[in-house]
């Protein structure tokens, strides 16, 4: 039995955890310190460890991503889940409209909302008293995959809905979309080009992979977002129209868009198409159009649906971006794991608005694939990604003086030889002391999926490597406020915050410094079950391969890398050297 006091404090901790997830993930608006927060959460836990009866569906805990399912199961949606019909925006849209008033026998002016399309996921989440239940994905309209524990690990769904009960629908069932933003997107293909797997093609592509994860622990991993923008049964909310019932989903703890516009006619839609299309590039998420609904849900009502789609909405997608230009020249970077990416220079050339200097060729096989050459004129494209893509060679604009692309032998900055293993994808520099290597190690260890240091981003360790401040990880720790404030670029208040991160990140949990340093194959969720299992870091460093490949989650290729890792001398007198520097542990992971 579970005493009434502990089951008190549970209740109490389960709200305040999702009353700050709620004002740090969909107001974005925190009032609470991240480490009170992790407090906080730490707290819940320790409480459902130790009286496991506690664990409630709306507990944070549910986030981080429960047991592995053997297959997805199917769920019948109790509407089914149409799709939009597309239209121009320009000159298509005055069409639908004249449909629209052909249906309602009527002329009269029509409100309207116009919502940006997300390029993400569709997905379905019912509630039953306010507890989310079951997520499930579109499929094909009428029955889809039951994806309730991967969709429980995004932060901006509410597991519990927040407001008096008595007001909430028995059963409320809301549809909106599930995106990644373009860094989590870009990071992931970041991450599988060095891995040598296959790349999203678009962020939607790569918030489907993502959710479609029988592991919800990998789900967990992906920076997961999520829009409400509707009902399936408008005849179940206390709204009477849209813009109304988005009000009220945002009053009960979801994300809507702030970009909804609410329009009284064609031109006002067409402002909004306008406006959109400007912002497009300052969000922090793909967009690829923009729907259109009568706002009013008697309307909405009498004006049905085909077997398709809503006669009450439309999608206006956005010309696809890309344009012509040329490679002057192909660099070849080298990654943290060695791996070495070709990357074009092209004539820089604009693409909506954004000038495109670089693209990515992935590697060697998308560069034979392409059958790109040095001089060509290329389409460029800039696809849901922070870095754009050369897209294919325009041949019949060949001169005959276009040079071959050959990928290098060696390491373009250290020399050593380099490999591609049969069946990869990668080329790599093996020379675990490159140079190159390095640099982005230390990038990552000090970076966002690394300690996190505050100050000391990509460019700033750069800057700090170049100056000969620091050449390996223990440098960082003893970096001085001295020695910072010297550089150009840097005073002494940036020095000093610089120096007081540092400090901060020394005491840190066993998961978070196994997943900075930066060892192949080991990325946060392995981390987090090396940490979890072992328990001190002396274990995981004296185990064998045996002992990690029994550990549920670890493969073949993390443990050979974790064995070379920790057998490597060097790694011992580093870890060695952090703990002279301060680096201590005050748990064992988060
Ligand atoms: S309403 C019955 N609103 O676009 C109408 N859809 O084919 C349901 N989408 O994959 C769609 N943003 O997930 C609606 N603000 C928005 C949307 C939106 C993105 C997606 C939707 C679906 C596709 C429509």
């Amino acid at each position: 039995m579970v005493p009434d006091a502990i089951r008190e404090q549970a209740r109490e901790l389960r709200e305040q955890v999702n009353f700050h997830n709620h004002r740090y993930y969909v107001l974005d608006d925190p009032v609470l310190a991240d480490v009170d927060y992790d407090q906080l959460f730490r707290k819940l836990l320790e409480l459902e460890k130790e009286y496991p009866e506690l664990v409630t569906p709306d507990s944070p805990s549910q986030r981080v991503g429960g047991e592995p399912l053997a297959r997805f199961e199917e769920v019948a949606h109790l509407h089914p889940m149409l799709s939009l019909d597309n239209v121009f925006a320009t000159e298509e849209l005055a069409e639908f409209e004249e449909k629209l008033h052909r249906y309602l026998k009527s002329s009269v002016p029509i409100t309207y909302i116009a919502e940006p399309k997300v390029d993400g996921l569709a997905v379905e989440l019912v509630y039953e008293q306010g507890m989310f239940m079951t997520g499930s994905t579109r499929g094909d309209g009428l029955v889809g995959e039951n994806i309730t524990p991967q969709l429980q690990t995004v932060r901006d769904i509410p597991l519990k809905l927040q407001g008096d009960m008595d007001l909430l629908p028995d059963q409320l069932v809301v549809r909106g979309e599930v995106f990644l933003e373009r860094s989590g997107f870009a990071e992931l293909n970041r991450q599988r080009a060095e891995a040598g797997e296959a790349l999203f093609a678009n962020p939607r592509n790569a918030a489907a992979g993502s959710l479609r994860q029988l592991d919800p622990k990998v789900t967990a991993t992906r920076p997961l977002r999520f829009f409400v923008y509707g009902t399936a049964d408008s005849g179940a909310v206390p709204c009477r129209r849209q813009s109304e019932l988005l009000s009220w989903l945002a009053g009960i703890g979801f994300s809507i868009n702030p970009h909804v516009k609410l329009c009284s006619g064609l031109v006002d839609i067409q402002a909004h198409y306008v406006h959109l299309q400007k912002v497009r590039d300052e969000l922090v998420y793909e967009i690829d159009g923009m729907v259109v609904k009568v706002d009013e849900f008697f309307l909405q009502q009498r004006l049905g649906n085909t077997t398709r789609a809503p006669r009450w909405a439309v999608a206006c997608k956005f010309p696809a971006v890309q344009a012509a230009t040329t490679i002057e020249s192909v660099e070849f970077q080298v990654g943290r794991t060695g791996a070495v990416t070709p990357v074009a220079r092209l004539k820089p050339v604009h693409v909506e608005g954004v000038v495109v200097q670089r693209a990515t060729l992935h590697n060697q096989d998308e560069l034979e694939r392409k059958d790109l050459r040095i001089g060509d004129t290329v389409l460029v494209q800039r696809a849901g990604d922070v870095i754009p893509e050369v897209v294919k060679p325009i041949v019949e604009n060949r001169t005959g003086g276009e040079v071959a692309i050959v990928f290098p032998k060696t390491c373009p900055v250290c020399g050593h030889p380099l490999v591609r293993p049969k069946g990869e994808a990668v080329t790599r520099c093996v020379n675990s002391h490159c140079p190159a290597q390095r640099l982005q190690n230390l990038i990552h260890f000090a970076g966002k999926s690394g300690m996190d240091i505050e100050g000391l981003g990509k460019k700033n360790m750069e800057h700090l490597v170049a100056e000969g401040l620091v050449a390996d990880i223990p440098d960082i720790f003893r970096l001085r406020k001295e020695d910072l404030a010297r550089l150009d670029g840097w005073g002494e208040k940036s020095a000093e915050n610089a120096v007081a991160a540092i400090e901060k990140v020394k005491r840190t949990t066993l998961a978070r410094l196994l997943g900075a340093l930066g060892i192949r194959y080991v990325g946060e969720v392995t981390a987090a079950l090396l940490a979890q299992h072992f328990g001190d870091l002396e274990a995981v460093m004296r185990a064998t391969k045996n002992e990690l490949l029994a550990i549920e989650g670890i493969g073949e290729q993390a443990a050979s890398s974790l064995v070379d890792y920790f057998s490597d001398a060097s790694t011992g007198a580093m870890i060695t050297q952090l703990f002279a520097e301060g680096l201590e542990f005050f748990d064992v992971y988060f």
